[in-house]
């Protein structure tokens, strides 16, 4: 049996035949419809009501609502990372997510890293028992995103970095700054909160070159492949020119 890797281009790997990919311009149409179908499922599961219920019995101020979760599950099951990183990990809404992304998928293997700095929430406290003990994938740091990277205590190399931590415009654009060198070839960058400040949308400008000509994108000096806005989740799919 063909061995999967642990990390592979998704477009890529759920192509039965390659020969017969869609043109560029429509080539992620089926990441739309992988993430929504995903997400739709998340919805109406009982996984999704089971965190409602956690989150309304701790109380929800801060955390990310039910239609942002289920897309950062589809995003995360359409991926399927390896090494997760997020920033701002609270109590644990998102990081419930994406952990549960990870079992569904059965990569028993994939790590979410997950800073925090505050020292008076229960960090990860939302998330259900089987998914945090499952198999360590969930690693919790205490610190500010700053201190970690400049003791360079995270991973270089990451498939995926949700931000979800201070919505300045000048932190939310260092932290994209920060962890784009460090995601690899089809790595997702994704961001809670994009409609708070103009640093979601800026960033995405910059990834792109443009034809003289046309005036279109550029696609081989482009540094994304697919970028978009869910709710208040954006998320930009990182490509590494050759
Ligand atoms: C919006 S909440 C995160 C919600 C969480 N993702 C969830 O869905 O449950 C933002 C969190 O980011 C943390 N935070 C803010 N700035 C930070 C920084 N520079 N480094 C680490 N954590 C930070 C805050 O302490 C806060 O708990």
């Amino acid at each position: 049996m063909k061995k999967m890797p642990a990390f592979s281009l998704p477009w890529r790997r759920r192509s039965k035949n390659p020969s017969q990919m869609e043109s560029s311009a429509t080539q992620f149409y089926a990441t739309w419809d992988a993430v929504a179908r995903f997400a739709q499922e998340i919805r109406a599961s009982d996984f999704m009501a089971e965190m409602i219920r956690r989150r309304d019995a701790y109380g929800s101020e801060g955390v990310m609502g039910a239609l942002d979760c289920a897309t950062l599950y589809g995003l995360t099951r359409w991926l399927r990372p390896a090494v997760v990183v997020e920033s701002g990990g609270f109590i644990g809404m998102s990081s419930a997510f994406i952990l549960k992304a990870l079992a569904d998928e059965e990569l028993t293997k994939a790590k979410l890293y997950s800073i925090e700095w505050s020292e008076e929430c229960e960090h990860g406290a939302l998330i259900p028992e089987e998914l945090r003990s499952a198999s360590g994938g969930f690693v919790p740091m205490r610190g500010k995103v700053e201190d970690l990277l400049k003791r360079d205590q995270l991973p270089r190399c990451i498939d995926m970095f949700l931000h979800d931590s201070s919505h300045s415009y000048r932190h939310m654009l260092w932290e994209f700054r920060q962890f784009w060198p460090r995601l690899r070839d089809g790595g997702l960058l994704v961001s809670h909160d994009v409609q708070m400040n103009a640093a979601f949308p800026e960033f995405v400008a910059k990834t792109y070159a443009h034809d003289k000509k046309t005036g279109r994108r550029d696609a081989k000096r482009t540094s994304h492949y697919e970028w978009g806005r869910w709710g208040y989740i954006g998320f930009a799919i990182k490509k590494v020119s050759r």
